[in-house]
């Protein structure tokens, strides 16, 4: 297993459209590689696994691509982030290859980065979604993929206006994934709190505590974790992770990709005038998200909380996985380094024999 990056191209074609890939992808040519033997088992939430690694919500866009994330050794993947009622993705560019210039800017990066290390990219996708219909059956298939050792969660998010409460359609997309033979459900507390003027749901303890106790109490007995982003301060992350934990959630993940805006060479927006800002991730947002790691981690021992925390955000190379779990993470999962290179988990287990 030779470095993939930047020979081959990555499992997802970042030219085509989201749902292009959604129906011809993985692209994937390799082989699968015979794994390790090891005696190795983690307790995750009740669930026995094979290792720490997974995949978060996102890259898995159908059973298809959970299926590939299985069999290359990621044991924990998360089929990506459904809604109640179909939904389409963003038009293109929805992954431009960026460089950061500060916490909440970035840069059009000419041509594919050099190297690993440089891998960043721009995930602006609209969290799009197939029907229930179609869901229903897929998920249903993605499960049958999981060899031993894995669990599949599934993430879902809710979505204000749509005749109930927001609050509500997250407990009815939690509803479609149970029904769909979900055994974990994680919720994406990292969309815009549409009862706030700004921010996203996971700063506001208050909408934490409220959405997260209807859906805890809706999906009983599946665990709930949550998927929170950046913290503008500790003092509000222990407050969330006190109430979270309060609430009855069990885990959870972070962080997802870091809102920056992004130009192009011309200072414009690089994804086009109605998009100035766009989620950022890869490389460039390991350090934030592993300092969220420690962080996390002492507040959950220091209140007793006993969540069980799963991180993400720029792990590119196997020892990065390390990196996290010595942070304090019970999981560690990689999307944008798992798309350029889907050998990541099968080279750590190479090295953690
Ligand atoms: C292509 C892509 C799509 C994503 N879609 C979602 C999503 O639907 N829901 C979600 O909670 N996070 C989503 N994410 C965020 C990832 O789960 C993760 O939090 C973030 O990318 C940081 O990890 P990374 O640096 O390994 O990519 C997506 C990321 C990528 C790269």
């Amino acid at each position: 297993m030779k470095d993939r990056y930047p020979q081959h191209p990555p499992i997802y074609d970042i030219e085509k459209t989201y749902t292009f890939n959604a129906q011809n992808g993985p692209f994937f040519s390799g082989t699968i590689p015979k794994r390790p033997e090891s005696k190795r088992r983690i307790d995750f939430l009740g669930f026995s696994l094979k290792s720490p690694l997974g995949v978060p919500a996102g890259p898995l866009l159908n059973s298809r691509w959970v299926k590939l994330a299985c069999q290359l050794g990621f044991d924990l993947p998360v089929y990506k982030t459904i809604r109640s009622f179909a939904h389409p993705a963003h038009a293109l560019p929805n992954m431009i290859f960026v460089e950061p210039d500060s916490p909440k800017t970035a840069h059009t990066r000419m041509g594919m980065p050099p190297d690993a290390a440089h891998l960043t990219v721009t995930n602006s996708f609209g969290m799009p979604s197939q029907s229930p219909d179609f869901l229903l059956k897929d998920i249903a298939k993605a499960h049958e993929y999981l060899e031993d050792g894995q669990a599949l969660i599934v993430s879902i998010v809710g979505t204000p206006n749509q005749g109930v409460s927001f609050a509500e359609d997250f407990v009815r997309a939690a509803l479609l994934a149970k029904e769909a033979g979900a055994k974990l459900i994680e919720a994406n507390f990292s969309c815009p709190n549409v009862g706030k003027s700004e921010g996203c749901l996971y700063i506001s303890p208050e909408t934490v505590k409220q959405f997260a106790s209807a859906l805890v109490k809706a999906i009983h007995p599946i665990p709930l974790i949550i998927k929170v982003g950046l913290f503008p301060n500790e003092t509000l992350l222990e407050e969330v992770l006190i109430t979270a934990a309060k609430a009855g959630v069990r885990a959870v993940c972070g962080l997802n990709s870091v809102s920056m805006e992004v130009v192009n060479g011309e200072g414009k927006s690089a994804l086009g005038p109605t998009r100035p800002t766009s989620g950022v991730c890869g490389s460039a947002i390991r350090p934030q998200a592993l300092e969220w790691m420690r962080k996390a981690s002492a507040i959950n021992k220091k209140n007793h909380l006993n969540l069980t925390l799963m991180g993400c955000g720029g792990i590119v190379e196997p020892h990065h996985f390390d990196e996290f779990l010595e942070a304090g993470a019970k999981i560690a999962m990689t999307a944008t380094g798992m798309m350029w290179d889907p050998y990541l988990a099968m080279k750590w287990h190479e090295r953690h024999k």
